[in-house]
């Protein structure tokens, strides 16, 4: 019997992104027929979304070794040299958050991406001296949240490049069901699409979402989720009725209520709440741009009417 993981495995147990997967099947499938190691891959889109999920399928579909690290933690050009040395042919190195690769390591890695090698500096002063040392053939996996943050050569050296999608509520209500069947406790269809509804289109809050509510059926001593239990849970962790958080919340009835619905510069709104910008740009905008409640303008960003009337508030006093 098959082992059902939190993780899928496979291509065909992912839900959703069915774009990306497709492309990924006919690129993984040619590129075993030929024998090479699959074309340097780039993920990128909102948290939350699958990346990791996604790179991981790819080694397993790949039948190849995947080796994990992100751009903070690749410091120095040795780092680099150790894990690219260390692999093995065909390998997948996954590298998430790599538009934060510094740019030194970034210049070691176009080489490496391109032509399998790689030139390094030994010695200092007159002693220094440059070799050039030969890779096993590899498939760099990159995630980021910002392609446009990528410097233009590094981005030119992904073969493939693939944006995922915020997830339709179908897509996540079988997310959800999937979830429940690997913890082991039954969700019914309207349960679900309740909490499909509220996770922002994201896979990794509904996951969340559907913990904190197996908690609730746990303690009652239930093996079966009910409307009920997620009302309960998502009420606790204050998740309204769009599957916006607190925090949503504190960003757009901070830009209504202290600059009269914008617009408003990032770094501004970012002081006003309290938040790092970083995470509001990459994790709290992307879904509020999404459903139309904000706005970017070149001045700033701007609270929509959509959003007032969702307050119950009026757009006409700002
Ligand atoms: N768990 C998290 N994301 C998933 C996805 N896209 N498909 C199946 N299970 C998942």
């Amino acid at each position: 019997t098959m082992e059902l993981s939190l993780r899928p495995e496979a291509l065909n147990e992912y839900i959703g992104q069915s774009s990306v997967k497709e492309n990924l099947r006919i690129f993984i499938k040619a590129a075993k027929m030929r024998n090479e190691p699959l074309d340097h891959v780039l993920l990128y889109g909102p948290p939350g979304l699958g990346k990791t999920t996604l790179a991981s399928i790819i080694a397993n579909e790949m039948e190849v070794n995947i080796r994990t690290t992100s751009g903070p933690a690749i410091e120095r050009p040795g780092d680099l040299a150790a894990i690219l040395t260390s692999l093995e042919p065909g390998d997948v190195l996954f590298i998430d958050e790599v538009h934060r690769l510094s740019r030194a390591i970034e210049e070691i890695l176009y080489s490496a991406m391109e032509d399998f090698c790689l030139d390094i500096v030994i010695g200092k002063g007159e002693l220094a001296r440059s070799v050039r040392l030969d890779l096993p053939p590899f498939t760099l996996i990159g995630a980021t949240t910002r392609a446009g943050s990528l410097s233009a050569p590094l981005r030119d050296r992904f073969g493939v490049m693939a944006r995922l999608e915020y997830y339709k509520p179908e897509e996540l209500s079988e997310i959800v069901k999937r979830t429940g069947d690997v913890f082991g406790i039954k969700v019914d269809d309207l349960s679900a699409e309740e909490i499909a509804r509220r996770s922002r289109g994201t896979p990794r809050i509904a996951n969340r979402l559907l913990r904190r509510v197996r908690d609730f059926v746990q303690v009652e001593g239930k093996d079966t989720i009910s409307l009920a239990n997620c009302q309960q849970a998502l009420e606790l962790l204050q998740v309204d009725r769009l599957g916006l958080d607190h925090i949503d919340h504190k960003l757009l009835l901070g830009i209504i209520h202290t600059y009269k619905g914008g617009p408003v510069g990032l770094e501004t709104i970012s002081a006003t709440i309290g938040e790092e910008s970083m995470t509001i740009e990459d994790v709290y905008e992307p879904y509020l741009l999404q459903i139309g409640f904000l706005q970017r303008t070149p001045r700033g960003r701007m609270v929509t009417e959509q959003a007032y009337h969702y307050f119950g508030l009026e757009a006409s006093n700002r």
